[in-house]
């Protein structure tokens, strides 16, 4: 059998598709990007009807220029964004409602009187998240009473609940399938992550009916064959992961200790904490890294809402730069005795600090600071930020050796100057990996070496490449005024101090 892999990617901004030969090269892709919709503040939706529509177009056209018959594409992977939540009729595939994104912050006030009502510890305890609205449990709570009709049709098993990945299965197989994964699971609010099950307690406080939900099976598993009418070969799909954590497995950081961040309109930084499902004091989230023949491997994970994202507003918002390609050239024209800070909480702070309420704010303005000092800071944020987390990673593992090199991926990572500057405030190397579609790679990985035509773990692990290593060389005393400054920027953001 051919080893070539189809990976499916759906994500936040575009859905991709990625034929990867049986040397796990690229050998074709497409890309295409989707609607955002926010028809209120802090609310922000897809349309599942779009997403489906691209992931088919571009799977088809990525098919279409490997010049490969769809019968020698041998597995397909898929990995998504996660936590974003859509409902659809069992019976036909229809959306009942437009998918809530992860981003939407409509549950806040949710969110806030399970807090009052004493819930956090036992959510945090059974699922190693905290009450915020970025995970799909109140989303799914909200569409329940806010959809008119839905929670009667729920409770008589006329509708399904699935995150992005379930909801692309169930249309690749003609809506035979009604599955998910474990690492998608664990993002629902819902899934009890020691246990490896849904959570009946959790379910019951949330109101959600069980009949909604998917199975959850390993990432690499069965979940079913594309049905024929779509590229007319039964192609089975092998593998399934959330984005980061598909990011995780593309870095093969499989040994408990490594750790990886990926760069795009976020940032998120996997700790692999092997079979240890760590409760985080610092606020950072327990969350499955993957599971893999029944077996559960956990991560720490830090997130970070805005990276990438800061770049865009510095495009789209102020106008300063047209491509974000000349963003890090601006930023070297800064003035370097100008210290200027950003705190991009534009859709408030994530991890450590979960702040909803927070927004973004600018520090150490003078009537010298211009373009080029803003763009400086903007990329500085994005260090800092993973600094945060880096930090918080180190305290609640503490007593484990962590890997001093960081594993970096995901479109922002192309920045020499961002990552340079990385490894600078850091103060330890940064290796960013030689093919930055790592998280498509992640996906592939799981499909092919299931599929049994591509390496196990050990030999994925073994071909991993970086493309370039960045050492820091910034002065201790320097390195340590700029992490003061952006301490008190950031104490200064809380929406808690104000
Ligand atoms: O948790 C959200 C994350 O999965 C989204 O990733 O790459 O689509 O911004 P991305």
């Amino acid at each position: 059998m051919s080893g070539h892999i189809l990976a499916i990617d759906q994500g936040t901004t575009s859905s991709r598709a990625i034929i990867f030969d049986p040397r796990m090269r690229i050998a074709s892709s497409a890309q295409t990007e989707i609607t955002q919709h926010f028809p209120q503040t802090g609310w922000v939706e897809h349309d599942a009807n779009e997403i489906w529509d691209t992931v088919l177009s571009t799977a088809r056209d990525a098919v279409s220029k490997s010049g490969l018959a769809p019968a020698a594409v041998a597995a397909i992977g898929i990995t998504n964004q996660r936590e974003t939540t859509v409902v659809w009729e069992r019976a036909t595939g229809r959306p009942l409602h437009k998918a809530i994104v992860w981003q939407d912050r409509r549950t806040a006030e949710m969110c806030d009187r399970l807090k009052v009502d004493g819930y956090e510890k036992l959510f945090t305890a059974k699922t190693g998240l905290l009450l915020d609205p970025y995970f799909s449990g109140t989303k799914l709570r909200w569409l329940l009473d806010n959809v008119e009709g839905l929670r009667g049709r729920a409770e008589a098993g006329e509708v399904c609940f699935g995150t992005i990945d379930s909801w692309i299965i169930y249309k690749l197989t003609g809506g035979r399938m009604h599955v998910t994964d474990a690492t998608n699971a664990s993002r629902t609010l819902l899934y009890n992550i020691a246990e490896n099950r849904w959570d009946d307690e959790l379910l019951e406080i949330l109101r959600i009916p069980r009949a909604l939900l998917p199975e959850v099976k390993d990432s690499a598993d069965d979940f079913g064959t594309v049905d024929p009418d779509i590229f007319g070969a039964d192609i089975p799909i092998l593998g399934v992961a959330g984005d980061q954590q598909a990011a995780t497995i593309g870095n093969a950081c499989f040994e408990p200790g490594m750790v990886k961040s990926t760069y795009g309109t976020g940032c998120f930084a996997l700790l692999n904490t092997g079979d240890d499902r760590v409760h985080s004091k610092n606020r950072l989230l327990s969350t499955i890294a993957y599971r893999l023949n029944g077996k559960t491997t956990y991560a720490l994970e830090g997130s970070i809402f805005i990276a990438g994202a800061a770049v865009q507003w510095l495009r789209d918002g102020l106008g300063i730069i047209e491509r974000a390609s000349e963003t890090g050239a601006l930023a070297d024209r800064a003035d370097p005795q100008q210290r200027v800070y950003v705190v991009p909480a534009f859709t408030g702070l994530g991890a450590p600090y979960w702040d909803p309420e927070a927004r973004g704010a600018i520090f150490g303005l003078t009537r010298n600071s211009g373009p080029a000092e803003l763009a400086r800071a903007v990329l500085e944020s994005v260090a800092y930020q993973t600094l945060d987390l880096l930090v918080a990673m180190r305290s609640d593992w503490g007593d484990h050796p962590i890997e001093t090199v960081l594993r970096v991926d995901g479109g922002m990572s192309a920045s020499e100057w961002t990552m340079q500057h990385l490894a600078n405030i850091l103060s330890s190397p940064v290796d960013r990996a030689a093919t930055l579609e790592t998280t498509a790679l992640g996906a592939a990985w799981l499909a092919g070496s299931k599929a049994g035509v591509w390496p196990g773990q050990d030999d994925f692990a073994r071909a991993w490449a970086s493309d370039r290593s960045f050492e820091p060389d910034m002065t201790d005393i320097d390195r340590q005024a700029r992490i003061v400054g952006w301490r008190n920027a950031i104490a200064r953001t809380l929406s808690t101090v104000t």
